[in-house]
């Protein structure tokens, strides 16, 4: 049997918010643990924590209690700019809305993560490029995100979570913006992404369609995990 290694850790998280009625307890002691090189749904209905999880997965936010492992790691106490950094170099984000910056081109907005890590640009644009063209928008380069579809921004986005080589990759509702055919050619992209490069996988979803792809799914339900199933 192959021995699959433990990427990260969640064990009995809690996230409190304050909100003015007082403290909402949106995670209600969870445990999640992710394998490398899996790829994985998260689903459940609106207001159940998923994002709330990907947050505290993705080094936005802190969880209230509980342990958080990452790569045999305790990050549960780390100050905001220890986050940022290890955010920076672990975490590829695809965002429902996609979150390009609408002044900068296709291939700039590829660059950034690497640019802000302070890679040279002649490397920066080799990498990106080879990303594109990964997705296949390596001839929309040029273009401004108007000038793309939401299907080819979105695919964009997704160069964009890659091409620091991040160690997993964090999908909210990354088709929910999507018509079902463009829905199923990003997911189909994400399922090559695991399958041919082992890249680590997490996609929150509402769409069942979407969910059948991934070989396991965990339900949240009131800030918990519910059930699991692997295929
Ligand atoms: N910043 C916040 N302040 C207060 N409450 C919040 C905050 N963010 C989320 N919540 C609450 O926490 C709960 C979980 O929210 P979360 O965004 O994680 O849900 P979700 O499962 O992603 O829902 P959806 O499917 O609608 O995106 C909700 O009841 C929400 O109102
Ligand atoms: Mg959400």
């Amino acid at each position: 049997m192959i021995k699959l290694s433990c990427l990260l850790e969640l064990t009995h998280v809690t996230k409190v918010y304050p909100t003015q009625a007082g403290e909402y307890l949106a995670l209600k002691g969870l445990d999640f643990t992710l394998n490398r090189g899996e790829m994985v749904a998260i689903v459940g209905t609106s207001g159940s924590g998923k994002s709330t999880l990907m947050n505290i997965i993705g080094f936005l936010d802190h969880c209230t209690t509980g342990s958080y492992v990452f790569s045999g790691r305790d990050v549960s106490h780390l100050d905001d700019e220890e986050l940022a950094l290890i955010r920076n170099q672990k975490i590829g984000f695809v965002f429902q809305s996609f979150f390009l910056l609408p002044r900068l081109n296709a291939l700039q907005n590829v660059m950034l993560p690497l640019l802000y890590r302070g890679i040279q640009t002649d490397l920066a644009i080799k990498k990106s490029l080879d990303m594109l063209q990964k997705v296949d928008m390596k001839k929309f380069a040029e273009h401004k995100p108007n000038q793309l579809s939401g299907g080819q921004q979105q695919r964009v986005a997704i160069a964009r979570a890659l091409v620091g080589d991040a160690e997993v990759i964090l999908a909210d509702e990354p088709t929910g913006s999507l018509d079902s055919k463009t829905s199923h050619d990003v997911m189909q992209l994400f399922i090559e992404l695991n399958q041919n490069e082992n890249r680590t996988i997490v996609v929150i979803t509402h769409d069942k369609e979407v969910s059948h792809h991934c070989p396991r799914v965990v339900t949240l339900h009131d800030g918990k995990v519910v059930t699991e199933s692997s295929s």
